[in-house]
């Protein structure tokens, strides 16, 4: 029998004591029973010697009982309310088969306000909220009776929904209207619906959305290309998805189609730079499909967020959020757009089965991202992004050992009681690619592709663990093609394997010795960069160029640059990042009126953690202050994950 307090209108958040008082028996028990067997983690253990895997018995960071009653589909009615700032929602969960008395659903800080079953005639039930985790939130469990179709529950979000973005007109480009965008990776989804908010779990889902009428309201599903007057909206997403992929937009924005099959919308004061930025779109789609077959969700469309999204983009099925930032003037950002429609494939067609197999998504999208932009634009190009990649990586891995957790630069993750974002690192991204780099020089090229795309084929629409790729990988390529490869030293050890494939640019190694040259104290525009522009090499090579100069360079060199080549004033953000990051180091102050005015625009996680980093690590006076006082006029500009992340940082 459930714990549970009758409940109206109101939520308690009690925690139950003698729910606590059983859970503290029971964990006893487990862990009794575990320490009995071994005391190795669950998912990996030594058998007669060896090392054996096996897939996790379920998300730690979930507290849904979804392997006994799972919902299959959800309804949700959401009434967007610009005024407080709240959604008012009704989640119509549609339940499989089921023999259990109790559904466990994840929420964090969201009133709930009743819960009924039944599809025509709803009846009320009981429910209880356990325990907070400051991380995954509270397990929302309900009563129910074995064979339960449907259970709806009617909830309110509050100001600690850490997944909604909700902004007032002076933080969107046409300054008159508020926006508000949802972002639910890792596990944020629980905090504006309550939900089984597992990425094991797959369902579809359909929805009402109300919104002021000046607005219009897009979904990851099947989006509206005009706004309708009474400000109503329904949605339909006929696939299934993790319940991480669930996204809504509410804004003042148009659409444009840029093909037969995919679009952008934006506000309207951006249309015009949209549509030049992402002219290439289409052929983008055709290039992917070229390397690993249908593009299985229909529409492609882009939305442009406000500056505070605190990512690059994000990948909701049928309609990437993209940071306004990728809108550089010179489509030198477009790579990220390749990254979240490799997502389509890698994450939401085959979606890693929990947080620390997270590799499986985005190591497979990097390598994916980068085969679209060699289709694209050539090999050269795609080699000098891989460059700049690994770089990264080196850089990471070094600061990852030094760091708390040195173990997480193993590819297979161990996130228990952590958040699942700090997984979120180049070691899942560039590592992850690069482990699949070196598969494809060894096997070929052809092989590797057909490995791939059976891999995706198989397995569409599932979730899968590290160790079943393992297996599969085995089965399908290793074993066949005759090939030794230790899967193991790369996805559960620390560090970046020897036989890791190493990718080489004349480009980037230009760029290098001029950098030598000026540290050298040569004369920085001379010779064949007498007339450089900053035109005249694509975003990488400035990355390389700025990387190499030395922070002993002297103020006046440090300017001259900054001068001929407006690198503060640069629209790009990876170049400007690397810009900033060298001058702090370099001590050089005359660029902070610009970095301060970036820091307060931008809240794009990645590009301004890595500026009030080095400012923390700088050593050099006043620069940490600096950095607080800046993070105070900016942190209302940013999202929560930007925000908490920053703290992080500066504590
Ligand atoms: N899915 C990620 C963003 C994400 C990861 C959000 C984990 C929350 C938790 C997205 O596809 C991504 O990787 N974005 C990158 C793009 C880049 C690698 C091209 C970004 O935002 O920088
Ligand atoms: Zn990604």
């Amino acid at each position: 029998m459930l714990n549970s307090v009758i409940h109206n209108e109101t939520i308690i958040f009690r925690p139950l004591l003698i729910e606590k008082q059983m859970k503290n028996i029971y964990l006893l028990f487990l862990i009794s029973v575990l320490t009995s067997i071994s005391c190795t983690p669950i998912n990996k253990h030594i058998e007669d010697g060896k090392l054996v895997k096996t897939d996790p018995i379920s998300d730690s960071h979930s507290y849904s009982n979804h392997s006994e009653i799972r919902t299959t589909h959800v309804h949700l009615d959401l009434d967007v309310n610009f005024e407080k700032n709240i959604i008012y929602g009704i989640a119509r969960h549609k339940m499989s088969e089921n023999n259990v008395s109790e559904a466990i659903f994840d929420i964090k800080g969201l009133k709930i306000k009743k819960i009924t079953l039944g599809k025509d005639i709803e009846v009320e039930t009981d429910f209880a909220i356990g325990e907070i985790d400051a991380i995954k939130g509270a397990p929302l469990k309900v009563n129910i009776k074995p064979g339960t179709e449907y259970i709806n529950i009617y909830y309110q979000t509050s100001k600690d929904t850490e997944a909604l973005d909700w902004l007032t007109p002076e933080l969107t480009a046409g300054k008159q209207y508020p926006y508000l965008y949802t972002q639910g990776q890792a596990i944020l989804t629980r905090s504006w619906i309550p939900i089984q908010d597992t990425p094991m779990n797959r369902i579809t889902y359909s929805a009402d959305v109300t919104v002021p009428s000046e607005l219009i309201a897009l979904m990851s599903a099947n989006n509206p290309k005009e706004k309708n007057t009474e400000g109503h909206y329904h949605f339909e997403m006929k696939q299934a998805i993790p319940a991480y992929l669930i996204a809504l937009v509410v804004g003042d924005m148009e659409y444009n189609a840029l093909g037969e099959s995919c679009g952008v919308y934006s506000e309207a004061e951006l249309t015009e730079q949209c549509k030049y930025e992402f002219v290439d779109l289409q052929k983008m789609i055709k290039a992917a499909e070229n390397i690993y077959g249908e593009y299985r969700w229909d529409q492609y469309d882009l939305v442009i967020l406000p500056y505070s999204f605190p990512f690059g983009g994000m990948e909701n099925p049928r309609l990437t959020f993209a940071n306004p930032t990728l809108i550089a003037g010179d489509r030198s950002l477009i790579s990220v757009i390749a990254h979240e429609l490799a997502h389509s494939w890698s994450g939401n067609l085959v979606t890693n089965a929990t947080w620390n197999d997270f590799w499986l998504n985005e190591g497979f999208t990097v390598y994916f991202e980068n085969r679209i932009m060699e289709a694209m634009y050539g090999k050269e190009i795609a080699d000098i992004n891989a460059v700049i990649e690994y770089q990264d990586l080196l850089t990471s891995i070094q600061d990852i050992e030094q760091s708390d957790h040195p173990e997480d630069t193993q590819l297979k993750l161990q996130l228990e009681n952590r958040n699942p974002d700090d997984g979120m690192t180049d070691i899942a991204y560039i590592k992850g690619a690069f482990l699949l780099r070196t598969l494809e020089n060894l096997v070929g090229r052809v092989k590797f592709d057909g490995f791939l795309t059976n891999y995706f084929d198989s397995h569409a629409f599932e979730t899968i663990t590290t160790e079943s790729f393992v297996q599969y990988l085995n089965k399908k390529l290793l074993i066949p093609n005759n090939i030794k490869f230790d899967t193991d030293e790369w996805i559960y050890r620390p560090g970046l394997p020897i036989n890791c494939i190493k990718i080489n640019s004349q480009r980037l190694l230009d760029m290098e010795a001029w950098a030598d040259r000026v540290n050298s104290g040569e004369e920085v525009f001379t010779g064949e960069y007498k007339n450089i522009k900053r035109a005249d090499r694509v975003t990488q090579e400035w990355q390389a160029f700025i990387r190499k100069l030395s922070p002993e360079l002297s103020t006046e060199v440090l300017n001259e640059i900054d001068s001929n080549l407006m690198l503060s004033a640069e629209a790009n953000p990876a170049i400007k990042s690397d810009w900033f990051i060298l001058n702090i180091n370099a001590g050089n102050k005359i660029i902070r009126p610009f970095m301060e005015a970036y820091l307060i625009k931008i809240g794009r996680r990645w590009y301004i953690e890595s500026i009030y980093q080095a400012l923390v690590d700088s050593g050099l006076k006043g620069d940490k202050e600096f950095a607080l006082a800046t993070f105070e006029k900016a942190k209302n500009g940013y999202h929560f994950v930007s925000k908490s992340t920053i703290e992080g940082v500066l504590n």
